[in-house]
């Protein structure tokens, strides 16, 4: 089978080495795909939102399953238009992916159904925005409603923090017109739950947890992802139930109800606190770096699993029982601004899986060209294992201008 691969981070590559895998998978293609994914999958230069340019090319290459990462393709109706031309693809519709491109819409899906989440309002007006911040308690957790990169969540610790925050957010243009959503802040100890959805059929993967803050400690800015692990020790089955039946099978039945049922894989950002377990978010993809160390541990064939949701039927799912952890490079500067074009070597030395996430092939020699440059990800019987292999293996990638943080699954040793 003929398969394409839409997006290049290291998400993506992750997703072409899981079909890489499957002996059905006899021709891989990548659009655009990167550096690494080049060694797995024929790379061609189409844009992931370039949706005709996508079309065209899978009918005339006979792809025939077609699997999409990011969300900006989804945000612009990439799944709609293959389905119209009568072309296999797993990933949510541009109305069933508003779940991630609209918060407003979450919020108010979880509301009607039932589905454990933070107290919140919506606010277009900047006045009426700062009379509920004052009536309600600190911190607050303010939303740009639409999508905004990861950079659209602000943690105001005080009044006047959350001015201004509601004054760039609503009076200025800097994100565009748009709403927010006020919601109260919630604590304890987040992890993510992606399930492969077909409609009401919903099957989990491995709970994961991501680092979001850019230094050891969760100290520093918020990132991309600076790593994740598998499986989280604080998380019981009992947890994971609840979750299931109450979050992520819930959203799922409400999104048929709704008129735009969901396939593909939908992530829930959940937390659990003092009151149970809720969500923060949902997105409508596979998250990233949650891919990167989920997916190594599927023994099933990816193509079966991929092509059965696409047919709208509940995959099969086997995982392995390894713990896995990985570990991202990042430049140096990131999540500011940081330089490009610095060679990297050593990653054919690494005893683990290398994604990369943001390289490029310069000369013949391999070089960072993104802020998260590539995660090395370790596979280990327990996760104290996989993580000193991660870090074991990562420190024998040279390059001058990257770092990293230590300490990704540390926060598992403390259950
Ligand atoms: P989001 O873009 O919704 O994933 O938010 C980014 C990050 O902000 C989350 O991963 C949380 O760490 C934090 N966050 C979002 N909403 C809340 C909330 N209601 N309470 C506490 N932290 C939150
Ligand atoms: N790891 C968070 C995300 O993929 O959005």
């Amino acid at each position: 089978m003929k398969v394409l691969v839409i997006g290049s981070g290291g998400r993506c590559h992750a997703i072409v080495e899981a079909l890489s895998r499957s002996p059905k998978a006899e021709k891989i293609y990548c659009a655009p795909g990167n550096a690494g994914i080049a060694a797995l999958a024929e790379c061609v230069a189409i844009k992931d939102t370039d949706v005709e340019g996508l079309v065209a090319f899978a009918k005339e290459n006979g792809v025939e399953l077609t699997v999409v990462g990011p969300e900006a393709a989804l945000a612009v109706g990439v799944v709609d238009r293959f389905r119209e031309e009568g072309l296999k693809i797993f990933g949510p519709t541009k109305a069933a992916a508003e779940i991630e491109a609209s918060k407003d819409f979450a919020k108010r899906l979880m509301v009607k159904y039932d589905v454990p989440t933070a107290a919140y309002e919506t606010f277009s007006d900047f006045e009426a925005a700062m009379a509920y911040v004052r009536r309600g308690p600190l911190p607050t957790v303010l939303k740009y409603d639409g999508l905004a990169a990861g950079k659209g969540v602000v943690i105001a610790q005080t009044y006047e923090e959350a001015e201004a925050t509601l004054r760039d957010m609503l009076l200025d243009t800097k994100f565009g017109e748009g709403r927010v959503v006020i919601e109260d802040f919630l604590e304890g100890e987040e992890f993510s739950l992606m399930c492969f959805v077909a409609g009401h059929n919903v099957v989990p993967m491995p709970v994961a947890q991501d680092h979001k803050r850019a230094y050891d400690n969760d100290e520093g800015p918020n990132t991309g992802g600076m790593g994740a692990y598998t499986e989280l020790p604080f998380i019981t089955e009992e947890d994971k139930a609840y979750a299931m039946q109450n979050i992520m099978q819930r959203v799922a039945d409400a999104l048929v109800a709704e008129g735009c049922p969901f396939t593909g894989v939908l992530y829930g950002g959940l937390i659990k606190t003092k009151n149970g377990i809720k969500v923060i978010e949902f997105n409508a993809r596979f998250g990233d770096p949650e891919t990167e160390v989920v997916l190594p541990r599927l023994e099933s064939d990816a193509v079966d699993v991929f092509m059965a949701v696409a047919q709208n039927c509940a995959p099969e799912v086997k995982w392995s029982e390894k713990a896995t952890l990985g570990v991202v490079l990042a430049s140096k500067g990131y999540p500011g601004s940081y330089d490009k074009g610095y060679a990297i070597r050593g990653t054919e030395c690494v005893d683990a899986k290398v994604y990369h996430m943001g390289t490029a092939i310069k000369d013949g020699e391999l070089v960072t060209a993104g802020g998260r440059v590539m995660i090395v990800v370790a596979e280990a019987d327990t996760l104290r294992e996989a993580q000193l292999k991660a870090n074991a293996e990562i420190a024998k990638i040279e390059c001058d201008n990257l770092f990293y943080r230590k300490d990704i699954g540390s926060k598992a040793f403390k259950y």
